[in-house]
């Protein structure tokens, strides 16, 4: 008999914990950026009924899987299927994707530690100029930048799940969200900032067009941390005495929060700085917005509160990006490693080693893929374009193996592991579920629609990646 799986401490330790995973780079500046080019309020309406008709029913079942099977994505597969060599694939598939996503993941939390490191350091005007991000992307900083990182994910996950991953959000999230709240009051008080609120709130629903709703969907899916693995095996470290159905809500109100108040600092601050901006022209990239156009924005602000001051609120930034992105990864790396430990009887921290020596190799090719080394920079071709090896990670992993995991998941549930499973799971530690209106919408959405949309939107995203 195997060692007793460990918990989370309390209800509140993994509702912080999850919304630690969720809350990342794609809420504080994928949303904001995505609200404003696309119809503002009305984007945030359709983003939320999202959320809440289709992200959450996918949340409950992944976390339903986990805590039944107390196994990771792999072995929470097999062993609800006597090992069926279909689910098992599905299983594979759901350990492999966040270990691939970590990588990608990895390589842009290491640019914002850069970033951090020298707003710390006050040197903003460095941090504005066109060419920093190419030289820091490129230099040679980024390998101890990089073994920073990953040092401090390793610190919060060998620790384990109550003392390291929930010890860590309990810290981590809190301040998180005080940044936040600072950071939206400062910017509101700025002039002209009602200008980017009224922007970022005035629903146009002119905007909501195909390809935008289709877009709003995959940034909810992505955002809630959905299809990589991750609410399985938090599930599995979840009491039997928890409400599945009352977390995960209060998991997608905080996600959805955070994304809300990040739109709330970031409209308002790129309308202060020009007022005569034009959302709809910013870039589609969170990255071209976090490395070269905020910068701009702090460097401008010493013109009014001084060097000091300028660099406190260019600091606060990155360390609340930081904060999100260092929780995220360490959600993502736990999937690979328990299943490490549930499969092969490793321990932590062998797992974590093991684990770490291939993420290592991963990342650093990923990051040699920008320029360093020619052939990783064009790595293959698709779609008429040369590729890097961080596009194809990107490509592969990101956009079309994530709808397709939460395709999976949710045939599973319902037609594999069956719903009378699926119930009896969400109904412990739960009285109200039994007979509730959200139990038959489950069996419903998990049914029909929502797998007819994830395959929509994985059929339409391979013709357009690579064909
Ligand atoms: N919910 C995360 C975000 O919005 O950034 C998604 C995520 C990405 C979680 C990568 C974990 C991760 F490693």
């Amino acid at each position: 008999m195997a060692a007793s799986r460990e918990q989370f401490g309390s209800r509140l330790g993994f509702v912080l914990a999850a919304a630690g995973s969720a809350v990342g780079i794609g809420n504080l500046v994928g949303f904001p950026v995505n609200a404003a080019k696309n119809g503002g309020g009305a984007f945030l309406l359709m983003y939320a009924i999202f959320v809440f008709t289709i992200c959450v029913p996918v949340m409950m079942a992944e976390l339903a899987a986990g805590r039944n099977s107390a196994k990771g994505p792999l072995g929470a597969y097999a062993s609800l299927t006597n090992n069926n060599k279909f689910w098992s694939i599905a299983g594979w598939l759901s350990t492999i994707t966040p270990f691939m996503i970590a990588v990608f993941y990895t390589v842009i939390t290491v640019w914002i530690f850069e970033y951090l490191y020298n707003a710390l350091t006050g040197d903003l005007a460095e941090l504005a100029k066109p060419e920093t991000f190419g030289s820091f992307i490129n230099g040679g900083n980024i390998f101890i930048h990089l073994a920073v990182v990953i040092g401090i994910v390793n610190l919060i996950l060998v620790g384990g799940v109550k003392e390291g991953i929930e010890r860590s959000a309990k810290i981590l999230m809190p301040a998180l969200f005080l940044m936040l709240i600072g950071m939206v009051i400062f910017v509101l008080t700025q002039e002209n900032a009602m200008a980017g609120v009224k922007f970022y709130l005035i629903p146009d629903f002119s905007k909501l067009t195909g390809p935008v709703v289709s877009g709003a969907l995959g940034q909810a899916f992505f955002s809630l941390s959905l299809g990589m693995g991750i609410l399985i095996t938090y599930g599995s470290y979840m009491d039997k005495q928890s409400s599945i159905a009352s977390s995960a809500k209060m998991v997608a109100i905080a996600d959805t929060s955070v994304a809300f108040f990040a739109g709330l600092m970031i409209l308002p601050a790129i309308f202060s700085f020009n007022p005569q901006t034009d959302p709809t022209e910013l870039s589609d990239s969170s990255v071209s917005l976090i490395f070269s156009f905020l910068p701009k924005i702090f460097l401008a602000l010493q013109g009014s509160i001084g060097y000091f001051g300028a660099s406190v609120v260019a600091s606060v930034f990155f360390l609340l990006v930081f904060f999100a992105a260092l929780t995220s990864l360490v959600s993502i790396i736990e999937v690979p490693a328990a299943s490490l430990v549930d499969q092969k009887g490793y321990s932590r921290k062998k797992s974590l080693l093991v684990l770490n020596l291939g993420m290592i190799l991963f990342t650093i090719a990923c990051t040699a893929s920008f320029g360093m080394v020619g052939w990783l920079t064009e790595f293959v071709v698709y779609s008429g374009a040369n590729k890097s090896l961080f596009d194809v990670v990107y490509d592969v992993f990101y956009d079309t193996i994530l709808p397709l995991n939460g395709l999976l998941i949710c045939l599973f549930v319902i037609y594999r592991w069956q719903k009378h499973n699926l119930d009896a799971e969400l109904e412990t530690g739960d009285d109200g579920f039994k007979g509730s209106f959200l139990e038959r919408y489950m069996h419903f959405s998990l049914g029909t629609f929502i797998p007819v949309i994830l395959a929509l939107i994985f059929i339409n995203t391979v013709a357009i990646k690579f064909f």
